[in-house]
């Protein structure tokens, strides 16, 4: 076998140094790319950790700004907030409560840490009785009559000042109705960040525990997406851009490399990535047995969906990430 091109190319020349590396890596990843996820729920000074997601915690009311505070110190400019109610029932109502735990949330987050861009979940699962994103009518998810309910549910986290919606629900049409909803409200400049490709996975386990989420039967499978398809997503995307969606993102990311990649071909919109609950446990596990090099493995991590052609994404890791690029990650 002979090799044309060798001794005239090596690669190794590039990579003979720090700076060199430095000066042709494509890829960088910035505190600015990083949406930090937070979870409020009721009581005060309560700072309870999740236990499926060490270093990841409840916060109420009187405490949650501090640690908005905080990530924003670091440079984080983003938040998304979920939240746990005190009271659950069949339709939700918490969702789209005025003062439900959410909405008093971002109006305090507004207050104290204004610089802080603030997104919220747009989804009834935390707030039924059933776990489900839908309104439940004989044992089945019916999609119609839960899209009044989600704009509703828009409309209040905008009036109490949220920056960006991000509805979850994989309802058909919810963007086209949040949207008009919005505009209706006088909130027609308010983005709309649509969970576009949201599969139906395992890797939301511990998310489910730490917002007590977890449907109470069936699962999600009617309404989000099946793992195997790829060019279904690719559907769901464009329907999302025509009904007025701003970003749009795939969820999970780390098993959806694939799917980012392809939608980012697709579509110009900005789009983001969910690095979820599971993917942060596995890691969070393993580097707790000290069978992997935390840091080194979640920059990895992030710069493979970052290079998968995300512009944004939502991680636990955000605080720690933020810390690890000041100091020259
Ligand atoms: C639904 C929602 C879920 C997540 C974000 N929004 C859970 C689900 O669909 O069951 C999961 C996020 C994660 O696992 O980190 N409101």
């Amino acid at each position: 076998m002979t090799y044309p091109a060798f001794p005239v190319s090596r690669p190794r020349r590039l990579r003979a140094s720090q700076t060199v590396r430095d000066l042709v890596r494509e890829t960088h990843l910035d505190v600015g790319d990083l949406i930090y996820p937070l979870f409020v729920t009721h009581g005060s000074g309560v700072k309870e950790e999740i236990v499926s997601m060490p270093g990841q915690y409840r916060w109420s009311l009187d405490r949650v700004c501090e640690e908005a505070a905080e990530a924003a110190e670091l440079g984080i400019r983003a938040v998304i907030l979920f939240g746990i109610p005190e009271e659950k029932d069949e339709v939700g109502s918490g969702a789209y409560d005025d003062v439900g735990i959410v909405q008093q949330a971002v109006r305090r987050l507004k207050r104290d840490v204004p610089s802080l861009f603030v997104i919220t979940d747009v989804c009834l699962d935390e707030f039924t009785s059933h776990g489900h994103c839908g309104l439940v009518e004989d044992g089945r998810i019916v999609n119609d009559p839960t899209l009044p309910l989600l704009g509703r549910t828009a409309v209040s986290h905008a009036r109490a000042g949220a920056d960006m919606v991000a509805p979850s629900d994989m309802m058909d049409g919810r963007v086209a109705v949040i949207r008009a909803a919005l505009d209706a409200a006088g909130y027609a400049e308010t983005p709309i960040l649509s969970y576009a490709a949201k599969y139906a996975s395992a890797f939301y386990g511990p998310f489910r525990d730490a917002a007590h989420s977890a449907p109470a039967f069936g699962d999600r499978r009617t309404y989000q997406m099946d793992p195997g398809n790829a060019r279904e997503a690719l559907r769901e995307v464009a329907l999302d851009v025509e009904e007025g969606a701003d970003v749009v993102m795939v969820k999970p990311a780390l098993s959806y490399l694939d799917i980012i990649r392809r939608v980012r071909e697709a579509t110009d919109l900005s789009l983001a990535a969910y690095n979820v609950s599971g993917e942060y446990a596995m890691v969070k596990a393993a580097a707790g047995r000290g069978w992997i090099d935390e840091r080194r493995v979640v920059l990895e991590i992030l710069t493979s969906i970052k290079r998968a052609g995300a512009d944004l994404i939502l991680t636990y890791h955000a605080k720690d990430v933020a810390r690890w690029l000041r100091e020259g990650a």
